[in-house]
């Protein structure tokens, strides 16, 4: 490998930059060249290729967001996507390229490493919901991010005695719902993974709680599950409780990395440049069970992660 090119790619997260900072410098020290590919796959066809040195990515660890940008391409899609895009690595001397996103990024990956360029993923996505991996750089941040905006929330919503209905980001995952409703002592945590849309559940739950003299119910909702506005005026007629609707959204995903996602990240990029050092192709670098490490990408997409049982089933017990 003489030289390797690096792209973010799906939703942004904070660490991506620290990632990239990481797989330039490693690089660098390795006597690689490094190619930075702007906007993903998209960018790769439109040739949007700069040549990285080591200052290029001073000062940017502490940033949010990707100073690559990204973008969600369809054309990549297509084998005569992959085709091009295997060409113009080919055209620009790239010969390892190190791609940073999620399970969609990494199918672009599987293929471009069919197609003879050494390729390596990094988990990069506030979702967690990559299965091979107990860690996705930015979903420490994010879940940050979305526990201290609950906490706000919560301080007024028990001035008001209301119910707080607050939707997190994941996708089709409860990860950050979990977490959420963990860290801010929600009353009900809605899972896309565990929810049975029972709502006389929670209308339930809430009568009791009032009764038992709590002056605030907080309900943290998945985006899987949605809704969360009419929800609220659902469980506002059926207990007479005033209920708002909060929709954090984007703000999860923007903010300075905390430290968990600076120093994960930046160990994800020096694995991954080393590994195309040595050879290697069609890996995706992981955290699993305490240690980084790294799996053929076509058996990492084949696996599968459920919602943690036992930190579901204590959540209940929990806010009391
Ligand atoms: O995958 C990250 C994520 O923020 C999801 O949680 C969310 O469903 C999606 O991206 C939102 O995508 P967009 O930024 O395109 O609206």
């Amino acid at each position: 490998i003489q030289t390797i090119g690096v792209l973010t790619s799906g939703g942004d997260a904070p660490g991506m930059n620290a990632a990239i900072r990481a797989v330039v410098r490693e690089a660098i020290a390795k006597g690689k060249k490094v190619k930075g590919i702007k906007r993903g796959y998209a960018g790769l066809l439109q040739e949007e290729i700069i040549d990285m040195e080591a200052k290029d990515v001073a000062d940017i660890i502490q940033r949010g967001g990707t100073i690559l940008q990204t973008a969600r391409c369809q054309e990549f899609v297509t084998p005569e996507g992959q085709q091009k895009g295997a060409e113009i690595c080919r055209k620009h001397g790239i010969d390892g390229i190190i791609v940073i996103g999620g399970d969609g990024s990494f199918k672009g990956a599987q293929k471009l490493a069919a197609l003879g360029i050494n390729t390596i993923g990094l988990p990069g996505t506030i979702d967690l919901d990559i299965s091979c991996t107990d860690y996705t750089i930015g979903f420490d941040t994010a879940v940050n991010t979305a526990m201290e905006a609950i906490d706000k929330v919560r301080d007024t919503s028990t001035s008001h005695e209301r119910c707080s209905i607050i939707e997190v980001m994941g996708r089709g995952a409860g990860y950050i719902a979990l977490w959420c409703g963990i860290a801010n002592g929600a009353e009900d945590i809605l899972l896309p993974e565990k929810y049975d849309y029972d709502e006389q559940k929670l209308v339930n739950n809430i009568i009791e709680n009032r009764k038992r003299g709590k002056q605030h119910h907080i309900i943290v909702n998945a985006e899987g599950i949605g809704h969360s506005a009419s929800m609220a005026k659902r469980i506002e007629a059926a207990t007479g409780v005033e209920t708002r609707a909060t929709i954090l959204g984007h703000m999860q995903r923007g903010g300075s990395p905390t430290c968990k996602d600076r120093v994960y990240a930046s160990t994800m990029g020096c694995i991954a440049v080393d590994l195309l050092c040595e050879g290697k192709s069609n890996r995706l670098v992981a955290y699993k069970n305490g240690e980084f490490v790294d799996y053929d990408i076509d058996e990492a997409l084949a696996m599968t992660k459920s919602i943690p049982e036992y930190q579901y089933e204590i959540c209940r017990n929990l806010s009391r």
